[in-house]
């Protein structure tokens, strides 16, 4: 799941589009995409959409905040179609996630979907008392928390910043810090850490580089707002055939060596948790 492409629900267009963008997970969005006056068109397309679920990627459906109240009528209108997912904004922490989890669990036992099947992601940085939640994700015990992810512009217009990025283009503290808690708190519970989106659709090489950035960093994913961005996603977090070599190597050095916990490759130490990861990206890449 490299790849998440958001699609404005009240859009038919982008919507029928978005599927053959060759993103892993295309969400439709009924937030902050979809004005209000819009938002019973976007319910309604989303649910239709979703239903054409046979082949392509998964399809999940941002919903509107617990804080409003428009969530519960979201699920009305598209739990029947079986999304693969539910993307939760500005949850403002992990208690939040049990109140949506109830209300899903009670819909699949209305219609007779599969216990757990629906998943969850929330995005766990729009205000900053959320933000300050992070840490506590990684001990949640809900099942169907899947993954992570995080946005910048809402923190930056909460806490009065005018920019993000530094001079160089890196990250600024304050989002340095929730990234890497992001991340450490996405693993804790197993699931996928998804980086935020590169707003900037217009540039494949700064997108390209944040890309590479996030994969090398340790997140098992990226959002994204633009066709256009996904090919360039998908690459970035395909490991590269080097990286698929030096696994294989690495997993061919223990197999020749049983019961050894530290050996040489190439005048490099590895080690078990070498193995492992080596494992991982192998089993990944399938
Ligand atoms: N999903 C599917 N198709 C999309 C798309 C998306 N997210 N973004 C653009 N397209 C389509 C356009 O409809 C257009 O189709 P066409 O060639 O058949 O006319 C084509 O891709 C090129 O689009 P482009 O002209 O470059 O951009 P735009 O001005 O139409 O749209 C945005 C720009 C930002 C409005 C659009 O990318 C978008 O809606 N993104 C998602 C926004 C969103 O859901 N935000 C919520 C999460 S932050
Ligand atoms: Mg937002």
């Amino acid at each position: 799941m490299r790849s998440w492409l958001f699609a404005p629900g009240d859009s038919a267009k982008k919507l029928a589009k978005a599927p053959s963008s060759g993103a892993d997970v295309v969400i439709a969005d009924l937030e902050d995409a979809v004005p209000l006056d819009a938002k019973d068109l976007a319910r309604a397309q989303a649910a239709e959409w979703l239903a054409d679920n046979e082949t392509g990627p998964a399809r999940w459906v941002r919903i509107n905040a617990l804080s409003t109240p428009f969530w519960r009528d979201d699920l009305t209108y598209i739990m029947q179609s079986r999304p693969a997912g539910i993307l939760l904004p500005k949850a403002s922490g992990p208690d939040e996630l049990a109140i949506l989890d109830a209300e899903i669990s009670a819909w699949e036992q209305r219609i007779g979907i599969p216990s757990g099947h629906t998943q969850i992601m929330p995005l766990v940085s729009e205000t900053p008392r959320a933000a300050l939640t992070i840490p506590a994700y990684g001990t949640t015990a809900i099942d169907r928390l899947t993954g992570l992810t995080w946005g910048s512009e809402d923190l930056m217009t909460s806490v009065g910043a005018s920019r993000k990025r530094d001079g160089s283009g890196q990250w600024t503290d304050l989002f340095r810090m929730i990234r890497a808690q992001l991340l450490l708190a996405a693993h804790a519970t197993g699931g996928w850490a998804i980086d935020a989106l590169y707003s900037d659709f217009r540039d494949p090489d700064g997108l390209a580089r944040s890309a590479a950035e996030a994969a090398a960093d340790g997140f098992t994913g990226m959002l994204a707002i633009h066709p256009a961005q996904v090919s360039v996603i998908n690459e970035a977090f395909q490991p590269s055939a080097e990286k698929l070599a030096q696994a294989r190597a690495i997993v061919a050095a223990f197999a020749a060596n049983p019961g050894a916990a530290v050996l040489q490759l190439d005048g490099r130490m590895i080690e078990t948790p070498h193995l492992k990861q080596a494992e991982n990206l192998l089993q990944m890449a399938g």
